[in-house]
C-alpha cells in the first residue's frame, strides 16, 4: 500500500516492450485506438489501493466513516467501487443521490450536502432514505422539517458551520473562511441548534465543516478540530444534547506536478487523530464519531487524460502551440483557476529531442489552455498525450462547450479495460433540444 497522494501518476504506469505507455496493464495508444479520444482512463488498482489506505490510516479510530465526496466523480461504477469498499458518500444534488441509489448503495451511508437543496431533491432524498442532511442555513430547516411534517421519521441531520479558518489554497475551493457562502457562522449556531429542536422529524447529531480543497497545510485541519469539538462540547453543555459526531469535510492536496508536495493520508490521519485526543481531553468529551469526506485524494490520481494531438503552430518568435483534441471542456480545471497538470506522450519517443511547448485545447477560448510551457519530446499530429491526475472534478465538471461530446471513461486493470462510460453521441446532445 502506498500513500498515492505523493505520486503524480497511476500506481500501475509504465513503458511496455513497444515503448508505449501503459495504465492498468493496457497500451495507452490501443487505448486511445479502440475507445477514441479524449479518453478518461481510471486505474483501478490505484483507486482501491487509496480507499484501502485511508480506511487503514484511520483503523484504530474507534468510530470512523469515510464518505467519499461525489462531487469530485461520480459514476455508477465508481460508485460501486467504493462502496464494496467500505466508503459512505457526500452527496450535493439529486442527481448524485440517484446515481448512488441506482448503484446500490446504502442510502444510510450517504450525507446530503449543499447550501440550497431544492424541494424536490428532500423530497429524493427522504424517499431513499438518505443517512444525514448537512443543515447549511436555517430556510433548509424550515424546508426540511415541513417535508418531513406528518410522517413519524426521524431525520439525523449534522449543522454545517463556517469554522472561520483560511487555508491557503485557491479562492474558488476555499469554504471555511468567515464570509464563505457556506454553512452558519459560529455566532448563528445556538439559534440553528433552538430552531431544529423544535422539530420532533429532525434529530442532530453534530457537527460539519469543510475548510476548502487541495490543503497542504496540516495547522488548518487542527485548528478546524478545535473549533469543531469545542463548538459540540459546548452546545452539549448548553442544550443538554449528547451530540457525538463531527464531519471535517474534505480537502486532502495531492500532487500535480513536482512541485507540489502534500502531506501522505497517514501523516494527515495522525494530525487528525492526535487533535481530535488533544481536544476530547481538554473540552472533556468523549471521542465523537469521525465523518471525512476525501473526493480529490480518493479518485484524483486513479484518473489520467488521453488526448489525439492535431495541429501545431509556432508563433514567429514565440510559443509553440500543439493543439489536443480535448480542452476546457473535458477539463475546466487549468481555464477555471489556472490548475497545473503534468503529462507525457504515449508513444514510444526513446531518444527523441524534446522541446517546450504549450498544451492547448480545441475550444472556441483563447484561455483554453491544458498545460503551458511544458517540456515534451517532439509531437508528431496524431500522437496519443497523456495528462496525469484527471480523476477529480475532470469529468463531473465537463460541459459540451461548443457542442462538442463529452469523453468515455474506461476503467483499466491488470491488462483489462473496461468502458464504464460510453462517449456521449450527437443523438444524445439533440435529445432534449424542442
Ligand atoms: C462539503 C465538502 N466535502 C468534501 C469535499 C471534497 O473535497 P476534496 O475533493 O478536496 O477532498 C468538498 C469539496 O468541495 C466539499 O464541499
Amino acid at each position: 500500500m502506498m500513500t498515492i497522494n505523493q505520486f503524480i501518476k497511476p500506481k500501475s504506469t509504465k513503458r511496455n516492450s513497444k515503448g508505449n505507455l501503459e495504465l492498468g496493464g493496457c497500451d495507452c495508444l490501443e487505448l486511445a485506438g479502440k475507445y477514441g479520444t479524449p479518453l478518461y482512463v481510471m486505474c483501478k488498482e490505484t483507486l482501491v489501493d487509496m480507499a484501502q489506505s485511508f480506511k487503514k490510516a484511520f483503523s484504530d479510530y474507534p468510530k470512523f466513516q469515510p464518505t467519499y465526496a461525489s462531487k469530485a466523480l461520480m459514476t455508477k461504477k465508481i460508485a460501486e467501487i467504493l462502496y464494496s469498499e467500505g466508503f459512505g458518500f457526500d452527496a450535493v444534488s439529486g442527481g448524485e443521490i440517484y446515481t448512488l441509489h441506482k448503484a446500490g448503495v446504502d442510502m444510510a451511508r450517504v450525507t446530503f450536502n449543499g447550501n440550497n437543496k431544492t424541494q424536490d431533491e428532500i423530497k429524493l432524498a427522504l424517499e431513499v432514505g438518505i443517512g444525514h442532511f448537512s443543515i447549511d442555513n436555517f430556510s433548509e430547516i424550515e424546508d426540511l422539517a415541513s417535508a418531513l411534517q406528518g410522517t413519524d421519521k426521524i431525520q439525523h441531520v449534522q449543522l454545517r458551520i463556517t469554522p472561520g479558518i483560511e487555508c491557503h489554497t485557491h479562492e474558488y475551493i476555499q469554504t471555511g473562511h468567515l464570509d464563505s457562502k457556506f454553512g452558519f457562522d459560529l455566532s448563528q449556531t445556538d439559534s440553528a441548534v433552538e430552531e431544529i429542536l423544535k422539530h420532533k422529524n429532525l434529530e442532530l447529531k453534530g457537527l460539519h465543516a469543510h475548510i476548502g480543497s487541495q490543503i497542504f497545510e496540516t495547522k488548518v485541519f487542527e485548528d478546524e478540530i478545535e473549533v469543531l469539538i469545542k463548538e459540540l462540547a459546548r452546545l452539549n453543555e448548553k442544550f443538554n444534547l449528547k451530540l457525538d459526531e463531527i464531519n471535517i469535510g474534505g480537502g486532502l492536496g495531492i500532487t500535480y506536478t513536482k512541485e507540489d508536495t502534500p502531506p501522505s493520508v497517514y501523516e494527515i490521519a495522525e494530525i487528525i487523530k492526535n487533535a481530535i485526543d488533544k481536544n476530547c481531553k481538554k473540552y472533556s468529551i468523549e471521542k465523537p464519531k469521525l465523518f471525512i469526506e476525501p473526493g480529490r485524494s480518493i479518485v484524483g490520481t486513479a484518473g489520467a487524460t488521453l488526448y489525439r494531438a492535431g495541429s501545431s503552430k509556432q508563433v514567429p518568435n514565440g510559443k509553440k502551440y500543439v493543439a489536443l483534441d480535448g480542452g476546457m471542456a473535458d477539463n475546466p480545471r487549468p481555464s477555471m483557476y489556472g490548475a497545473q497538470y503534468s503529462a507525457e506522450v504515449a508513444n514510444n519517443k526513446e531518444n527523441k529531442t524534446t522541446e517546450q511547448i504549450t498544451l492547448s485545447g480545441r475550444y472556441c477560448e483563447s484561455g483554453d489552455i491544458l498545460i503551458k510551457n511544458i517540456e515534451l519530446p517532439k509531437i508528431e499530429k496524431g500522437d496519443v498525450v497523456c495528462i496525469y491526475n484527471t480523476g477529480a472534478y475532470n469529468y463531473s465538471m465537463a460541459s459540451n462547450y461548443n457542442r462538442i461530446l463529452k469523453p468515455a471513461m474506461v476503467l483499466v486493470n491488470q491488462g483489462q479495460s473496461a468502458m464504464i462510460v460510453s462517449r456521449q453521441t450527437y443523438e444524445q446532445l439533440i435529445e432534449n433540444d424542442l
